[in-house]
């Protein structure tokens, strides 16, 4: 069984699933790590429910990065406007787990969620040198 754990404010959480076996929680793609959050009760945020329209559910993988599924291009247009952005960051609605995942929740999105700061929905903050 997959074994995925959830670095929330340093504290780990730890869940496991059989594939074939959640009910889809009808937020990101079926086992992705949004959905596995939802059905296990794990508060990762998902501010437009899971449809790559905001980067609430910005996670950092800290392991098994190849045991996720190949990022999309609407993921990665996505992801580059999250705050954050590292080499590891992936978007918990859209990168399906294949086997164990060790993944961490960036500071910001929770306090930035908490604070009722909103959600930021299809602007580019993004600087490019040169551009
Ligand atoms: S929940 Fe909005 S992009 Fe994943």
């Amino acid at each position: 069984m997959p074994k995925v754990t959830f670095i929330i404010d340093g504290d780990a959480q730890t869940v496991e699933f059989e594939h074939g076996q959640l009910d889809y929680s009808h937020h990101g793609k079926p086992e992705s790590l949004l959905d596995i959050a939802k059905n296990l009760d794990v508060p990762l945020e998902h501010a437009c429910g899971g449809s790559c329209a905001c980067t609430t559910c910005h996670v950092i993988i800290r392991e098994g990065a190849q045991n996720l599924s190949e990022m999309e291009e609407d993921e990665a247009d996505r992801l580059d406007t999250a705050w954050d952005l590292t080499t590891h960051s992936r978007l918990g609605c859209q990168a399906v787990v294949k086997g164990d995942i060790v993944c961490e929740l960036p500071m910001y999105t929770r306090n930035y969620v908490q604070e009722g700061g909103g959600i930021q929905l299809g602007k580019s903050d993004r600087k490019r040198e040169g551009a």
